[in-house]
Parts: structure tokens; C-alpha cells; sequence
């Protein structure tokens, strides 16, 4: 008989928990004999005393089992996701998944609605006319058989662990902590069914992971629980000093996205866009090399067939794809507002955090999950990092639904600054194997 207060005291000590001790834990918290006062304080020791790649990699298949396990084999092929850590005006998704399903490698994706800046996948999606998210297990496979790609709602008890878990350490400050980032994202990336995992960890002042050093801890521990989980595992490390692209905000986003369809989007979407879609691409054994994958990924984008593969998609989900071709189906916000310099100079920041807010703030996001989220309404950056300004230029449109927009150009001008030092950051740091 395990007993609870013995593992907290292991870990206080430093000491490794075993597979079973672990799995005992995990299923005795789930079914709540293990009370969350007791769970706090290992999550408090983990914090501080981390756990070995054996450990965080049980930790991940505990949790990954303490619910329903997706179970895609019915599909034909290499089935592989991806992951963001979380950015601000992130469409990636939107981009890659149609991308790698050009290129007939199947992408079945369960996505959630997530809070925060602007809303997730799904709720970017529903601002399309007609689209659907709700089908069934059946549905969605045969989805992804006909058409190499489905998106849906998270059905059923997905990783209820992690629900229960991720809840305790934002009111226990132990959110931050690499071996449990790592187990709650990776065991739901594993609960989801996919062969293969494609990671973007962000690293800036707009994400999770400040530094560097961090985002590569973070990365090499989630690749390393994918290989001990036999799952293919890759991660890019991307910057988050800004936010990506020029659009914040669900429909502005989608409009966004179908650009980056049509080769003409923003440079940096593009690009992470095709780094994603090399790596996914190289690990659904589509191509020999990651580069290669880009390339593939690149022509895809520049002879329509990733467009093609875009409104095929929709309409077979049920949305009106003519949007495609005239954006205002997608209808537009009551409000443009210009946001104009206050002087003249180079842009030297953006904090994509508070861009992030200022979208929250016009109704681009959820505060709380019983929030809606008002899929018009965003912003459309006009000038990013590094680009000169003049005092009285229109820098954003802000899209709103209400007249009064005070809240989000309060945080606007705290996000910007003009004139102080301009930090050249790459987009892609590197890309980590193991
Ligand atoms: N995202 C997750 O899913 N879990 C974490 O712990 C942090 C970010
Ligand atoms: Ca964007």
C-alpha cells in the first residue's frame, strides 16, 4: 500500500518515485482518495526538486491513461499533431494542418477552446459560416480517411488528471515548473492518439518560457518523453517577443491564415508555418529530411494545392468556403478605430502578452470559460518590431463591436514602445531531436 505522505517526503528528499508508486498516485488523485492538500504539497517538492526523465515520463502516461484514450489506428498512415505552447495571433494551426494534408499525410486533430488572448482552433473555425465541430469518434475517422483532415471538439474524459492537476497548481504557484508543463501537455498529446508530435514551444516575454534555456529544457524533456512514450517526437523553439503575424483575433486570424493559403501572407507566419510542416512532414516519412519537408511544404503553398486541401476541408465540415474568395461573409465588426503613434521612431516593442489583452478586452477571448467570444472583433497590427514609424501614423486598427475601446488602447500603449533599443531575434531559434 502506497502511501501518499511517503512519496511527498521522497521527493522533498530528492529521491526518484518508481513506475508503480507514480501510477498509484496519479489514479489515487484522479478518483480522489488522494486529497488535493496532499497533491499541492509534491507538486510543490516536484517544483523544486524535478523529476528524471523516467519519472516525468511515467508521470506522463499515468496521466495520459487516467481517462479515455483516443485510438486512431482506423486510419490509414502516419497520423501526426502538433503543439504550440501558446502565443499570441498563433494561426499556425489554421496554415500547417492543411499544408501536411495536401501532401496526403492524414492530420486528425482534437483541439480545445482555451482561454486567454484570442480563443483556440475551434472557436477560430466557427467564425466560418456553417462549420461544424461536433461529429462523432466514427465521423471524425472517416473524415480523415476521405478527406486527410478533421477537426473536433475534445470528446469525452480526456486526461481528467491533468484537468484536476493544472487547476491545483494555478492557485498552489507551481504552474511553473518544467517536468509538469511538460507531463500535462505531452499526456495529452498522447491521450489524443497521434504516431508522431510536432512541438513549437514559444520562448519571449509573450510566453510561458522567458528564456531561452528554459524553452530548450522544456523542449528536450517533451521529446524525450514522446521517444520513451514510442511516440516520434520534434520540437522547434520559436519567439514570442511579439505577436505572429499581423492579425489578433478569430476571424481576422482565419483571414489571415487563408492568405498564408495563397502565398501571400506575413513572413513570419509563413515561414514557422513551413518549418512546422517540414517537421511533420519528415515524421510522417512523407519526405527524407526536415529540409526537404520545407521545401515540399513551400511548393504546396505556391502551386494552391494547400488551399485546394483548405476549402475542401471546410466545406466537408460544413462551412461556406466562398469566403475564400470574399472575406466579408465572414461579416465585419461595428467599429474601426485607428490607434496612432504618439511619436515618431523605430518600433522597438510590441509585448505580444498585452497585445494578447488588448484583443481579451474587445471580446477576441475568454477571461473565464463561460466567456463568448465575439468572433470579429481583434486587431490588425500595421507595423511590428524593427519597422519606423511617424508620430500620428495608424500602427493598429483596432475592430470593435462597442464604441468604446479605452480598455484596449490603455493596454496597446503599454505594450508598445517606440524609440528604445531594437533587439534582433530570430524567429526560429533552433530545432531540437533529443
Ligand atoms: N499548457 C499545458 O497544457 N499545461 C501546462 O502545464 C502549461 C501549459
Ligand atoms: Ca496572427
Amino acid at each position: 500500500m502506497v502511501r501518499m505522505v511517503d512519496l511527498i517526503h521522497k521527493k522533498q528528499t530528492k529521491q526518484a518515485l518508481t513506475a508503480s508508486e507514480i501510477e498509484a498516485m496519479i489514479k489515487g488523485y484522479t478518483q480522489g482518495t488522494i486529497p488535493d492538500y496532499q497533491m499541492a504539497a509534491f507538486n510543490m517538492a516536484v517544483y523544486f526538486n524535478g523529476m528524471n526523465e523516467e519519472e516525468v515520463t511515467q508521470l506522463t502516461l499515468a496521466m495520459a491513461q487516467s481517462g479515455d484514450q483516443i485510438d486512431l489506428s482506423a486510419i490509414e498512415g502516419i497520423k501526426v499533431d502538433k503543439h504550440s505552447t501558446g502565443g499570441v495571433g498563433d494561426t499556425t494551426t489554421l496554415v500547417v494542418a492543411p499544408l501536411v494534408a495536401s501532401c496526403g499525410v492524414p492530420v486528425a486533430k482534437m483541439s480545445g477552446r482555451g482561454l486567454g488572448h484570442t480563443g483556440g482552433t475551434l472557436d477560430k473555425l466557427e467564425s466560418i459560416p456553417g462549420f461544424s465541430i461536433e461529429m462523432s469518434q466514427d465521423q471524425f475517422i472517416d473524415l480523415v480517411n476521405q478527406h486527410h483532415l478533421a477537426v473536433a471538439g475534445q470528446t469525452g474524459n480526456l486526461t481528467p488528471a491533468d484537468k484536476k492537476l493544472y487547476a491545483l497548481r494555478d492557485v498552489t504557484a507551481t504552474v511553473q515548473s518544467i517536468p509538469l508543463i511538460a507531463s500535462s501537455i505531452m499526456s495529452k498529446k498522447i491521450a489524443a492518439g497521434s504516431d508522431a508530435i510536432v512541438l513549437d514551444v514559444k520562448v519571449g516575454r509573450g510566453a510561458f518560457m522567458k528564456t531561452l534555456d528554459q524553452a530548450e529544457q522544456l523542449a528536450h524533456t517533451m521529446v524525450q518523453i514522446g521517444h520513451l512514450a514510442k511516440r516520434k517526437t520534434l520540437a522547434v523553439i520559436s519567439n514570442m517577443d511579439q505577436p505572429l503575424g499581423f492579425a489578433v483575433g478569430n476571424a481576422l486570424e482565419v483571414i489571415e491564415a487563408v492568405e498564408t493559403l495563397k502565398n501571400q501572407g506575413p513572413k513570419d507566419l509563413t515561414e514557422l508555418s513551413v518549418t512546422l510542416a517540414g517537421q511533420m512532414l519528415f515524421l510522417a516519412g512523407a519526405v527524407d529530411s526536415v529540409d526537404q519537408g520545407m521545401t515540399k511544404a513551400l511548393e504546396q503553398l505556391e502551386n494552391g494545392q494547400a488551399l485546394k486541401q483548405f476549402k475542401d476541408f471546410i466545406e466537408a465540415q460544413g462551412g461556406d468556403a466562398h469566403f475564400i474568395e470574399d472575406y466579408s461573409l465572414l461579416g465585419q465588426a461595428s467599429y474601426q478605430i485607428p490607434y496612432r503613434a504618439k511619436k515618431s521612431g523605430q518600433l522597438s516593442h510590441w509585448e505580444a502578452d498585452l497585445v494578447g489583452e488588448a484583443a481579451m478586452v474587445l471580446g477576441a477571448g475568454r477571461a473565464t470559460k463561460e466567456d463568448q467570444i465575439d468572433p470579429q472583433v481583434g486587431l490588425i497590427l500595421k507595423a511590428k518590431v524593427g519597422d519606423w514609424v511617424q508620430e500620428g501614423d495608424e500602427i493598429v486598427t483596432i475592430y470593435s463591436n462597442h464604441e468604446d475601446v479605452s480598455e484596449a488602447v490603455n493596454r496597446l500603449d503599454q505594450a508598445l514602445e517606440i524609440g528604445g533599443f531594437v533587439e534582433e531575434r530570430p524567429l526560429i531559434y533552433e530545432l531540437i531531436e533529443d
